[in-house]
């Protein structure tokens, strides 16, 4: 099977590290692509965003299925382009794809569909949440305790110049579960958790994740099954009764409240960082049941998780998620992989033959062991051999869950 990629993306880079290892590839094509993605397939020069130039290339390399990453080309209609061309998509139309695009939109289906969401608040009055309506690439939330923070969120979404929506304020434990869908039909992944806040102790500005880790205590097997039961087929099946079937990853950012569980957003595509946790963990063939769910036949298929853990800690540029860092050299990538992790490119360029950052999130260092504290202690330790300037990193990944003896999920 030929597959294109699409995205550049430390997911993407997971992906392909596992798309890689399926008996079903015969060539692994991406675009862009990244440095560690043009280890394993051909990188091609064309951006995610530029669907006619995706187009072309899927028709010129005559490939078999195209995988989709990242959300925007998927919100802009980069699936309605190529499946009326003929070309198999894992992932979802322009229309279903709205469920991540527009919080509004998400809020309207999981209303119809009876799935446990925040509420919506007529008025905004601290404590509250205020979210800009349209992607904005996990930044656009904006916890408000205080007067002060609710002024400041409604400036900045103002800014924005967005729609935005004010939900109450949900607290607990919170939850990546991600399925693979074929329009009907929803096959769970490992659960996840993600660490959206720049800073240790989640504290600072919302990001895209800065480290992740699966499986999650006490969630195994039965009880993502249910969740996906209680909220993701829900979910599908209100997409396809609008006309618009979801094909693809739909991505439950779930809060575990203490009144159950309340989806607080609807992802249209893998999660970032969490796929470089759970993607690891999968046994099986991952291409197998991707194909399968953009031929719309998961039935029946099943993605089960080797035992072990798996703990991912972004290291990001200095100034993310503000800014990114462009040009720095960066050390230690082998010497870490030779020690047993996971290295995922997220923002690298390689300049001559060197290495250099290009991005906010820059790499995603993966390990894997018996238990969570065991990963942890594989990420960090080989985290600690990658060097360049400014690097930044969260140290409190998966900690308060090592305490937690019960791992032993299936
Ligand atoms: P979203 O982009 O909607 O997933 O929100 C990003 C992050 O904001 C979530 O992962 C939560 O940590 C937080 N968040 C979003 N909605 C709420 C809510 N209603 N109550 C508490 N935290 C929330
Ligand atoms: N890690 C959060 C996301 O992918 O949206």
């Amino acid at each position: 099977m030929r597959v294109l990629l699409v995205g550049s993306g430390g997911r993407e880079h997971a992906l392909a590290w596992k798309l890689a290892q399926s008996p079903l590839l015969t060539e692994l094509h991406a675009a862009p692509g990244s440095p560690g993605i043009a280890r394993l397939g051909e990188c091609h020069p064309i951006r995610a965003e530029d669907s006619e130039g995706l187009l072309a290339l899927s028709h010129s390399l005559d490939v078999d299925l195209v995988v989709v990453g990242p959300e925007a080309p998927l919100v802009a209609g980069l699936a309605d382009v190529l499946r009326p061309a003929g070309i198999a998509v894992f992932g979802p139309s322009r229309a279903a794809a709205a469920i991540e695009g527009s919080k509004s939109f998400a809020k309207d289906v999981m209303a119809a569909a009876g799935i446990p969401t925040a509420s919506a608040l007529p008025v905004a009055r601290p404590p509250c949440v205020v979210k800009a309506d349209g992607l904005a690439a996990g930044k656009g939330v904006h916890i408000c305790r205080s007067e002060a923070e609710l002024e400041a969120a409604l400036r900045a979404v103002a800014a924005l110049g967005d729609a935005f929506v004010v939900e109450e304020l949900l607290e607990g434990p919170e939850l990546s579960l991600l399925a693979v869908c074929d329009g009907r039909d929803a096959v769970p992944l490992v659960p996840a958790q993600d660490f959206k806040r720049a800073y240790d102790g989640d504290l600072g500005p919302n990001t895209g994740g800065m480290g992740a880790f699966a499986p999650v205590p006490r969630l195994g097997a039965a009880e993502a099954d249910e969740l996906v039961d209680a909220v993701h087929r829900p979910a599908l099946a209100e997409l396809a009764r609008r006309g618009s079937p979801f094909v693809g990853l739909l991505y439950a950012g779930l809060m575990m409240t203490p009144d159950g569980p309340r989806v607080l957003e609807f992802n249209c595509r893998f999660g970032d960082p969490e796929t470089q946790a759970v993607v690891p963990l999968l046994e099986g063939d991952l291409l197998g049941v991707l194909a399968a769910a953009a031929a719309g036949e998961l039935g029946g298929l099943a993605l089960s998780a080797r035992p072990g853990a798996a703990v991912t800690v972004v290291l990001a540029a200095a100034g993310y998620p503000a800014e990114g860092d462009r040009g720095s050299p960066i050390t230690g990538v082998e010497d870490a992989e030779a020690a047993g992790a996971l290295v995922f490119h997220a923002g690298t360029a390689v300049q001559g033959d060197r290495l250099v950052t290009n991005g906010g999130r820059v790499l995603g260092v993966t390990g894997l062991g018996d238990t969570l504290a065991d990963a942890r202690a594989k990420a960090y330790a080989a985290a600690d051999l990658i060097a360049f300037d400014g690097v930044r990193r969260r140290e409190d990944i998966a900690l308060a869950a090592t305490g937690d003896t019960a791992l032993d999920v299936s």
